[in-house]
């Protein structure tokens, strides 16, 4: 028997909570929101969720999905773009056609609501990577690309790391990134705009909306100025996220951002963070290379971000195996 496929509605979508990542669940209420409130994520969206049912009514996977609504905060230039968030089959369920249609299903809801293009981004996993890029591939999505490394572990690998100092260089200094004035802010935003000196995902005004942790996050100053800044985000009980990094580039070259890092490792243990997580852009080749090399072996953990997208301006039929049939319940 073929699998089914019900839009969600009103307060249906709570009951599969467990069927995506802890980060989206909010969405399940799928009232207009932000993606990431906990990051400080202002592009505003619609949740879109869809579940699958067999042949005997009983549920099998949920895919999460939204499309930008309303003006986006002017001082957010991401892209807001109709994204496919999350997708998961229950493992008894899976090989049966049910991730498929789900897919197709959320590709058939952005497309009615007028949007040309569905993206996404997941992180691979051991085992399950290749099954979605199977079911993507099937349905014409992008090859997908490397967009990120993350990697995970503890404050005290990261202090036994070879790169880990106690002292800062001779001119440099921290503060604490809260204490910077907004006068100093509104002349980082005026050097940016004069020099683009800061590379774009990195500049610290992005990461600022969510809480960031006041003790670990930090300024990094060269002769009393700003020339980078490290902005960590509590992301659990005990889990920091470093989620922005940056020295300025001729300082980096000299190996300047690890003190600093060193510095922000020390305030977090002082205040009872113990683990870690932290993404590198692919586009931050030197970072990666570093990571790779000098991180990456103490840690415990470590993944790739990817992502891929879909046309959807093609006058696509359902090529499916499997029976696809677009309903809604309340
Ligand atoms: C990814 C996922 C949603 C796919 O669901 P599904 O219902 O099994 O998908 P389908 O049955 O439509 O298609 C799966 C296809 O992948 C293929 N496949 C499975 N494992 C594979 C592997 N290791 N390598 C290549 N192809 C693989 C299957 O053979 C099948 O293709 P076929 O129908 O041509 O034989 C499901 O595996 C899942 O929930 N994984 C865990 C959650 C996850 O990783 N989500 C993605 C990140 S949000």
């Amino acid at each position: 028997m073929g699998s089914q496929v019900f839009s969600i509605e009103g307060t249906g979508g709570i009951q599969f909570r467990l069927w995506t990542f802890p980060a989206y669940r909010h969405l399940l209420n799928l009232n207009p929101g932000f993606r990431h409130p906990e990051r400080g994520d202002r592009r505003p969206i619609l949740p879109l969720a869809s579940t699958s049912y067999d042949g005997f009514g009983k549920p099998t996977g949920l895919v999460l999905g939204c499309l930008p609504v309303g003006p986006q905060h002017p001082e957010s230039d991401l892209p807001n773009e109709p994204e496919l968030l999350s997708i998961y089959v229950t493992p008894e369920a899976r090989h049966q056609g049910h991730g498929t249609v789900l897919i197709r299903h959320l590709e058939h809801r952005v497309r009615t609501a007028g949007s040309s293009r569905l993206s996404t981004v997941y992180m691979t996993r051991a085992g399950e990577t290749d099954s979605l890029e199977h079911v993507l591939r099937r349905c014409n999505w992008s090859i997908p690309e490397t967009r990120s490394c993350v990697y995970k572990g503890t404050l005290h690998q990261m202090q036994s790391m070879p790169w880990y100092v106690t002292t800062m260089p001779r001119h440099f200094d921290i503060c604490r990134w809260v204490d910077v004035s907004r006068e100093e802010i509104s002349r980082l935003r005026e050097s940016q705009m004069a020099t683009g000196w800061i590379m774009p995902s990195l500049v610290p005004w992005y990461y600022e909306g969510g809480a960031i942790d006041p003790t670990s996050s930090v300024g990094i100053l060269y002769r009393n100025e700003i020339v980078g800044w490290i902005l960590n985000h509590k992301i659990g009980d005990n889990v920091l996220r470093f989620t922005c990094a940056f020295v300025r580039r001729d300082l980096a070259r000299l190996g300047r951002l690890m003190p600093a890092l060193s510095e922000s490792v020390r305030r977090a243990i002082d205040v009872g963070f113990h683990r870690i997580t932290f993404a590198v852009s692919a586009e931050n080749s030197p970072m990666i290379r570093f990571a790779e090399r000098w991180m990456r072996p103490w840690l415990s953990f470590s993944a790739e971000t990817r992502s891929a997208f879909k046309d959807l301006t093609g006058d696509e039929k359902c090529t499916a195996p499997h029976r696809c049939r677009v309903t809604t319940v309340g």
